[in-house]
């Protein structure tokens, strides 16, 4: 298996673990990645729900508690750190500001097109950061709009762009009938996008890898999406049921317990379909129940607070910590597949093993196919 290489950092693995917000993955979780030597990521939506007493100044809490996880990720890994951004955060900039100033390795842009740049990036210039910046899409037409921008207006372009399919967990970038018809193959998407992609490189003289996201769940899927071009996978749902994971045993369960039929597409209050596990609070907000709130800040741009049902970071907040009757879990369509808490040092190895054997199997298929193509020239 080829290390996944973006710009100047090598990553031993090419499995970045995805941020999973509200509190899913943490500094426990992007660590325990990390050391294995794939890429941790910490997301930071709402992440200041952790700190006692966010209500009052949730924006402070926000930066406070992504600042205290990437130190503490830092302090229990030597290996490669991330953050989660959402574009569509009220204070993204805030965010990127503090991912910056304590020199995580990366960052993910997903949730929006991150096409404006705050002045603070724009004036340090791209070249004096250490961080790298992966913007996340859906296909090669976002990924074609934001490396057309970046390179018109900052004469740069980002380090990696990761794809993320239909089948992937939490909000997602496509229609609900897109998300059902199986009309869209992450595949396709892939190839596409590389090829985009590949004028930029060419332009710039630099690699610019292509990671593929969405219902990757075993070696042999990693495998797979790998042949249509994809430099590296990002898996969410797989690192759920981990030791390590940030969220409640409770929350873990929930995969666990779940079977096929389960998972379903809910739509979020923030404009997007969402997908998660059924339960009896999907059930009822289904049914048109609501559940009253307070907003101490409003965390998505999109948001119509005093118009949704109930609030989104409230709900994903309340499920990572164990209530489940109030909220609900996101989940990727592969999570009933989940029979076990495993460590994370056990999931890289089954990665690792399951992606190996099936590129032994390609290897020597090649090896035939080759011996006959030369027995037939003679
Ligand atoms: C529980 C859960 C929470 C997620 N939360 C976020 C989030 O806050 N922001 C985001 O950009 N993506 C989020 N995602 C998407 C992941 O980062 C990743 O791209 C996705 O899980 C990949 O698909 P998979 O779950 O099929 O592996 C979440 C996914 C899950 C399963």
């Amino acid at each position: 298996m080829e290390s996944l290489k973006i710009g100047n950092l090598t990553v031993k693995y090419p499995i970045i673990q995805g941020g999973m917000g509200v509190a899913i993955s943490l500094s426990k979780l992007a660590a325990a990645v990390a050391n294995q030597g794939g890429i941790g990521v910490i997301s930071a939506a709402a992440i200041g729900m952790t700190e006692p007493g966010f209500e009052r100044n949730f924006r402070k809490a926000n930066q406070t508690a992504l600042r205290k996880h990437i130190r503490l990720a830092r302090d229990n890994s030597d290996g490669v750190i991330g953050v989660n951004l959402m574009v569509a955060l009220s204070d993204y900039d805030d965010l990127l500001r503090v991912a910056i100033e304590e020199k995580a390795d990366v960052v993910f842009l997903g949730a929006g097109l991150p096409l404006k740049m705050p002045d603070f990036v724009i004036e340090k210039g791209f070249e004096n950061i250490h961080t790298k910046f992966i913007p996340k899409v859906s296909g090669a037409k976002a990924a074609k709009l934001i490396f057309q921008y970046w390179a018109s207006k900052f004469g740069h372009v980002p380090d990696a762009v990761v794809v993320e399919g239909p089948k992937a967990g939490g909000h997602l970038g496509f229609k609900k009938a897109q998300l059902t018809d199986g009309q869209v193959d992450l595949a396709d998407l892939i190839t596409e996008t590389v090829n985009e992609v590949k004028v930029f490189e060419e332009k710039f003289n630099r690699k610019i890898p292509v990671i593929a996201a969405g219902g990757i769940y075993t070696g042999a899927d990693m495998h797979k999406i790998m042949q249509s071009g994809a430099s590296g996978v990002k898996l969410g749902t797989r690192f759920v049921t981990t030791h390590e994971c940030d969220a409640d045993i409770e929350f873990k369960n929930s995969y666990i317990n779940s079977k096929q039929e389960d998972i379903t597409l809910v739509d979020s209050p923030v404009g997007l379909p969402g997908r998660v596990i059924d339960s009896d609070f999907v059930h009822r907000m289904k049914n048109g129940e609501t559940k009253p709130f307070k907003c101490p800040w409003k965390c998505l741009k999109s948001c119509n607070f005093k118009e949704v049902p109930y609030c989104i970071s409230e709900i994903l907040h309340n499920s990572a910590t164990g209530n489940l009757h109030e909220g609900f879990a996101f989940a990727g369509t592969n999570a009933y597949k989940a029979t076990k808490i495993q460590s994370v040092k056990d999931v890289f190895a089954e990665l690792v093993s399951e992606y190996k054997s099936v590129e032994k199997v390609f290897g020597q298929r090649r090896v035939k196919s080759t011996q006959l193509m030369s027995k037939m020239a003679v």
